[in-house]
Order: C-alpha cells, then structure tokens, then sequence
C-alpha cells in the first residue's frame, strides 16, 4: 500500500510518499516562515495562497524522487484539520481532486493524530500502548494511547499551548517567529539560578497545564529589567530565555511523569514541535530512567509539521479498512 501525504495546516506545506512495505519513500516541505517572517505571525490568507502556489510543484517532486507514477498510488491523505481554515480547504481540494482522477480513495487525517504517530517513522519505533505528549504551537495534551485511533485524553492546557508560550516569550525577548528554537539557542548562553520562574500547576493533582501565568511572569521580569531600548542586557534575556524554558521543560516533565505513573505505563511518546527541544528530552531521558520507563520521538524535521506524518497515519487508517465519503470537509477545531 502507497499513500501520498498532504500536510497544509499551517505555514509549511508538506509533502511524503510512505509505502506499507518499503517505508518512506520520500518527502518534501516547503516553509513559510520568509513569507510571515514580516508580521510576526502566521497570516492565514498569506498562508493558503503560498500552499496553492506551492502544492502541485511539491507533489511532483516527491513522485519523481520516489520514481512513483499515479497508477503506483494507493490513497491520497490529507490534513483534514485541526488549523487554518482556508489553508486546509487547500490541502484538502488537490488531495481529494487527485484521488477522485486517479481513482482511488482520499482521506482526511486529524492533524494531531499525525504529530502522534510521527515518532513511528523512525528506527527502533515505540510499541502500543503508550502515553503521547502532544506539543505543538496549538496544542499541549496528553494521550493516552491503545493503538491506531484508540486515543484518550487524559490532560490538557487550559489555556495557551507549550509552543505558544515560547512564540509568545520569544516576543517579549524580540526574537523571530517562531520563537521555540530561538529560546532555546539564547538559553544556552544563560545562567542557572539568576532567576526562577514558576512552574504553573505542578502542585495541584491532574494532568492539565497552564502557561499564561508564566507567560506574564516573563512580560513582567523583562519589564522589570528594560533598558532605554526596551529590553534587558544581552545578558539578562539569555537568563530569562533560559529560565523561562526551564519552568515549562520541569512542567512538561513533571506532568509526564505523573501520566505514566497513574496509568502504569512505561512508554511516553512526545510529538510536535515542542518535542525538538533538547532540554526537554534530556530531563524526560533522566525523569523516566530513575522510573523504568523510556522516551521516543521523531528526528527534528518530523517534530514540527511535515507530510510523512500524514502520509503513515493514513496508510495506518487505510490498513485498517477505514475509508470515507467524497465530501471535502474540513475542521478548524477538531478534538482528537
Ligand atoms: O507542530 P508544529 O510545527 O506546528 C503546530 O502544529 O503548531 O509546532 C510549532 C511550534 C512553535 O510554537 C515553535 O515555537 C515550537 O513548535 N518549537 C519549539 C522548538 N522547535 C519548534 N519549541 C521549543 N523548542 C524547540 N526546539
Ligand atoms: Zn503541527
């Protein structure tokens, strides 16, 4: 079975060729952020026009480099949500227009389902169950997991995403869009123990997060230390950039942490673009070791949106006889 996969959820546009007996084929994606880069955030019309300009070239490339021709295809899959309206509805009209020419059949893939099942691409995959942590720049969840569409939420942020507050923090810090990897950069540069920032609901019993009191702890401590210009010394910004990843690396950790221990499991999946950050999964490595419990997560370029997660997740729904009605339908929120 040979799924083409079509990512275009947000400001990448995503594409992969996953065969169910020769893995990836291949994959290609395009980012945007050049085109964002201007007003510090995604512009959706922006982002949906880019994803018509850039989609046929893209499924070109991945056909050629795989050495695949329509005939070879099995399933189209799409983001089907959740996202950018308009950026979806793009995704969602070439795949299933593809898949209504060449006769097979499309299907609508739920974003965070692929973020999920990202960490399945690589070597030495993790074996069901397990529990997924789920961050990315709109979600902060954790799942536990049965296997291929067996999902249940166990916890969730109850107000911004982890990703949202590294975007939002790296603002204050005057860093680009988006902010995750530039904190992360910058906090290597700071120094331990210069400040400590809170860990949001780390004391109260379940498994949801909140990180808008942290993010206003970081407006404040930045205010706090502005120079004419409007920001702290080069110095201090690394201190806070580090201090501030520390508290939602330990928060992330210490939740994980309590979802295995409640369920008795002893795999954590950690998905979405968050799950790139190095500190982060070095305090999981050390956190799970000391519990008999370990971490898995995709390489870099498949932590943040791509289309071979999109690609495995609908050749996994196809292999288990899933299939859909011809409608494009789309879902700016979608609950897993
Ligand atoms: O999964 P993703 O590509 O898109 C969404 O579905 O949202 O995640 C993007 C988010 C952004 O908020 C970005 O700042 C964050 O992931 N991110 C990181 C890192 N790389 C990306 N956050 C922390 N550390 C990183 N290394
Ligand atoms: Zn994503």
């Amino acid at each position: 079975m040979r799924v083409l996969g079509i990512e275009t959820s947000c400001d990448e546009t995503g594409l992969a060729l996953y065969d169910s007996e020769r893995g990836l084929l291949s994959h290609a994606l395009f980012s945007q952020i050049a085109v964002h880069a201007e007003y510090g955030g995604v512009v959706p019309e922006l982002a949906s026009r880019d994803h018509v300009r850039k989609l046929l070239p893209l499924i070109r490339q991945v056909m050629a480099e795989a050495e695949t021709s329509p005939e070879q295809i099995d399933a189209v899959a799409y983001t089907a949500g959740p996202g950018l309206i308009g950026a979806l509805m793009v995704g969602a009209s070439v795949g299933r227009s593809l898949a209504y020419g060449w006769g097979i059949p499309a299907l609508g893939i739920h974003h965070m389902e692929g973020h999920l099942l990202a960490p399945m691409l690589e070597d030495n995959p993790p074996e069901f169950p397990f529990i997924a942590l789920l961050v990315s720049g709109g979600h902060t969840q954790l799942v536990q997991v049965r296997g291929i569409g067996e999902y249940r939420l166990l916890g969730e942020s109850l107000d911004d995403a982890a990703g949202e507050a590294f975007d939002k923090a790296a603002k204050m810090l005057d860093l680009d869009y988006p902010g995750g990897p530039h904190i992360a950069k910058l906090a290597e540069r700071g120094r331990a123990g210069r400040f400590t920032f809170p860990r949001p609901m780390v004391d109260r019993p379940g498994l949801d997060f909140s990180f808008s009191g942290l993010k206003t702890y970081t407006l404040n401590t930045v205010a706090e230390h502005a120079q004419a210009d409007g920001l702290p010394d080069e110095q201090t910004c690394a201190d806070i950039a580090h201090a501030f990843q520390e508290a939602v690396v330990g928060t992330l950790v210490i939740k994980c942490r309590r979802a295995l221990e409640q369920t008795g499991q002893k795999t954590l999946v950690i998905a979405g673009g968050v799950s790139a950050n190095t500190r982060l999964r070095e305090e999981l490595e050390a956190a799970l070791a000391k519990i008999g419990a370990r971490v898995f997560y995709a390489r870099n370029e498949f932590c943040t949106d791509n289309g071979a997660m999109i690609a495995y997740a609908g050749c996994q729904r196809l292999l288990a006889g899933q299939t859909e009605p011809l409608a494009v339908n789309v879902r700016a929120r979608w609950p897993l």
